[in-house]
């Protein structure tokens, strides 16, 4: 099978990637990228010589690149996006561009390809916010009600996705998934922010009253549920995956702290996020039941591997901070 990755540069295309050539060898991966500041061909050096590996450096706006790449391809996997809700505040026109544009791009040349599965990687923040009051959870028939510019892109990226097979009978699936963490997250979001940042001995920069709720995903739980999806999936529908690990963010960051051994004097209150979703939290029982997917992680334990690997990868990350991220950072969290 020749599948065609886009966005497989950045943090859980990376790891999709690895996941899928070390279980599926015979197959091959074309990984399409714009490398963005978020995409990365470090994330996937030990495999850039492979023969059934292939990257092209792209863009999934770009009509006539999208037509030469997916030409013989079987499967689509579409993670490629802007993808940090704090950016989509600080300017949304990339993502629409690449949200929106990008993906009916990419839904044209599937059609025209006829690619036997277009799988498109969404999010649980299309759904809204939940009230920490509430026991409410999101699941596939949840209305959307996206609040950030970055939501509202993928939100209609997802209605695309779906208005495509229904209307020229696409064969398509949807995921739409909690918060990943684990290896190759560029270090803007949040346990990738709080573990580099403790070990340069920076502070914690943390929104609000730190109490909002997300439900954290070991992107390799991920990995093996879009491989479910693709497998046995039914065409047409949408998958929500979560692991009920719902966790305020300040508790995040002291089971952070205690992994590291930092005093919880490095926690500093900073400005909230405009349009902060109060909580999230997903009922996978659709894909639980119908796929036999399960974590295999749990968050505590998922969280001590990916602080080691942090640890372990200095050099990997070090280099992100520098240059234009400093420059955002600063942008982001400038004293208001
Ligand atoms: P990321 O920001 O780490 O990586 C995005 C990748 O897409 C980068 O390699 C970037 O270079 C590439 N890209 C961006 N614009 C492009 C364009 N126009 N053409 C081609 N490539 C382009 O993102 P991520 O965290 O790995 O997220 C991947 C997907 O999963 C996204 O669609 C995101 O919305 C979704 N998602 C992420 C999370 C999460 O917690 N990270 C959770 C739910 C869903
Ligand atoms: O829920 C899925 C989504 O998860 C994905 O669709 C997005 O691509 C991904 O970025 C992520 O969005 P969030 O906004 O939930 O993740 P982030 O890591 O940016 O923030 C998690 C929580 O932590 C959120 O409540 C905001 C808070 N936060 C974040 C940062 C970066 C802070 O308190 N301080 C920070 O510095």
């Amino acid at each position: 099978m020749k599948i065609l990755v886009t966005g497989g540069a950045g943090f859980i295309g990376s790891n999709f990637i690895h996941w899928w050539l070390t279980r599926h060898p015979q197959d091959q991966i074309i990984n399409f990228d714009k490398l963005t500041y978020a995409g990365n061909l470090e994330n996937l050096k030990d495999i850039a010589t492979s023969p059934n590996y292939i990257f092209v450096k792209g863009d999934i706006t770009d009509g006539r690149k999208v037509k030469e790449a997916i030409d013989g391809i079987d499967v689509v996997v579409n993670f490629a996006a802007e993808s940090h809700v704090d950016r989509s505040i600080l300017d949304p026109a990339p993502f629409i561009t690449t949200n929106v544009v990008g993906t009916q791009v990419l839904l044209d040349a599937a059609l025209d390809a006829q690619v036997k599965r277009f799988h498109h990687i969404s999010t649980d923040e299309v759904f809204g916010a939940l009230t920490l009051e509430s026991k409410e959870k999101f699941s596939e028939q949840t209305p959307y009600r996206p609040n950030s510019p970055y939501a509202a892109s993928k939100a209609a990226s997802d209605h695309l996705v779906r208005a495509y097979h229904k209307t020229y009978g696409l064969p398509i699936t949807i995921t739409n998934c909690s918060n990943n963490f684990g290896p190759y997250q560029y270090p803007e979001k949040l346990i990738s922010l709080t573990i580099t940042n403790l070990l340069e001995g920076k502070k914690v920069p943390v929104y609000g009253d730190g109490l909002y709720v997300r439900d954290w995903l070991y992107v390799e739980d991920h990995c093996a549920a879009i491989d479910l999806v693709l497998q046995k999936g039914q065409v047409g529908e949408t998958y929500c995956i979560g692991i009920d690990s719902d966790i305020e963010n300040i508790e995040v960051i002291k089971k952070i702290l205690k992994i590291l051994n930092k005093p919880e004097s490095m926690i500093e209150y900073v400005k909230d996020r405009p349009g902060h979703d109060r909580r999230y939290a997903i009922d996978s029982t659709k894909i639980k039941k119908e796929l036999g997917w399960k974590p295999q992680y749990s968050f505590d334990e998922a969280l001590v591997a990916t602080v080691d690997w942090y640890r372990g990868h200095r050099s990997w990350w070090q280099k992100l901070k520098k240059g234009d991220f400093e420059k955002y950072y600063q942008e982001q969290y400038k004293k208001r």
